[in-house]
């Protein structure tokens, strides 16, 4: 077979705020409970920024992780994607702060908006620099401070979000065009427009001039997601050629412990193939999946050259999933 640049993630860290609040905490804020959170969600705790922690914080220390984990430096860095919905400012994109603040190079960064599949979008779109051979070493970051977007009156979203940030390092690595390769082997991703009204955040610069609320219509998500979910991991395993059966790790979105099983039991997964992080960590939106990705591989669980399948869904409606051999 012919010789082909793959996008190969040589790199994985994650970072978590020191701030832990318990469900038993959020029962002092809002009318809620421990059991109706564990009962409906999975979530048990998660995580918050310090006041004075900006979401390029986060980024930063995820992305020194990661890439002490591949061995590189930030002078190797020539590409950085942040996927983020919580920026420190408007502009310039935290993909510039998380580069001024690491001390890489004059190269390539900006940031990808796709909400809770940003990262999905990110390490898709890295793929289109990384396997032309037109980055040698990109940090792929996802980070988010959701909890800056909480409405504390509405106890439907705010039982549901934390912070953190997780990142790749990737970097090009000829394959030999066949499944075995190791790197980006497929992806596939979607949105929906006309399902803005499910999940959104009631602000902005071009509207009102706020940082809004976040708003969902929870249990609509919730029916939309198993089956948009299912259908990106299906066409992503398709993309590249393999079965679904032939993937070692499920990393899903952290949205919901019932997501990650209706989509586990819909297309036949067994559960003990899917790394769930969400009780510890909730939903920390593009974070989500390189912060999950992260504890699997230090635990253990995660071995080089398996094979990762990572699916997410989110606003816009926004959703996709990519295959990965580690
Ligand atoms: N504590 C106690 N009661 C609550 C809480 C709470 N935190 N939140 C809602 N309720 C109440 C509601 O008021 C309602 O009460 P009522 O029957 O008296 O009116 C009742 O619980 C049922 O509300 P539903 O919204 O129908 O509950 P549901 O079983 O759908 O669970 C949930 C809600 C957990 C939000 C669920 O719909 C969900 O997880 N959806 C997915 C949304 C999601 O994860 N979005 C994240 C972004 S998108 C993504 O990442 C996939």
């Amino acid at each position: 077979m012919s010789k082909v640049l793959r996008s190969v993630v040589t790199g994985v860290g994650g970072y978590l705020p020191d701030e832990i609040v318990t469900n038993e905490a959020l029962a002092k804020v809002v009318d809620t409970s421990d059991e109706w959170i564990r009962e409906r969600t999975g979530i048990r705790q998660r995580h918050r920024a310090a006041p004075d922690q900006a979401v390029s914080d986060l980024a930063v220390e995820a992305a020194r992780r990661a890439l002490a984990a591949a061995g590189k430096t930030p002078a190797d860095i020539d590409l950085i994607i942040v996927a983020t919905t919580t920026p420190d400012l408007t502009f310039p994109a935290v993909a510039t702060i998380v580069q001024r603040k690491l001390g890489c190079p004059v190269g390539i960064a900006f940031d990808v908006q796709a909400v809770c599949s940003g990262f999905v979008y990110a390490l898709s779109t890295a793929d289109g620099f990384v396997a032309r051979g037109r980055s040698k070493c990109a940090l792929v970051i996802g980070a988010e401070t959701m909890t800056r977007l909480m409405d504390w009156t509405d106890r439907g979203t705010c039982v549901l979000f934390g912070d953190g940030a997780g990142a790749f390092v990737v970097e090009p690595g000829e394959g030999e065009g066949a499944i075995s390769d190791r790197g980006l082997l497929g992806f596939a991703l979607r949105a929906d427009g006309t399902k803005q009204d499910l999940l959104y955040v009631d602000g902005g610069v071009s509207t009102n001039g706020l940082v809004g609320h976040l708003r969902m219509q929870g249990n609509q998500v919730f029916r939309h997601a198993v089956v948009n979910i299912s259908e990106a991991v299906v066409a992503a395993a398709a993309d590249a050629g393999i079965a679904v059966s032939d993937v070692d790790w499920f990393i899903p979105h952290q949205a919901n412990q019932r997501i990650l099983e209706g989509v586990a039991k819909r297309l036949g997964i067994d559960e003990t193939k899917v790394v769930s992080t969400v009780a510890i960590h909730a939903n920390t939106s593009a974070a989500s999946i390189p912060l999950a990705m992260a504890t699997a591989i230090e635990d253990g669980r995660i071995q080089p050259g398996q094979l990762v399948l990572v699916e997410a869904m989110g606003g816009g409606l926004t959703w996709g999933a990519c295959v990965i051999r580690l």
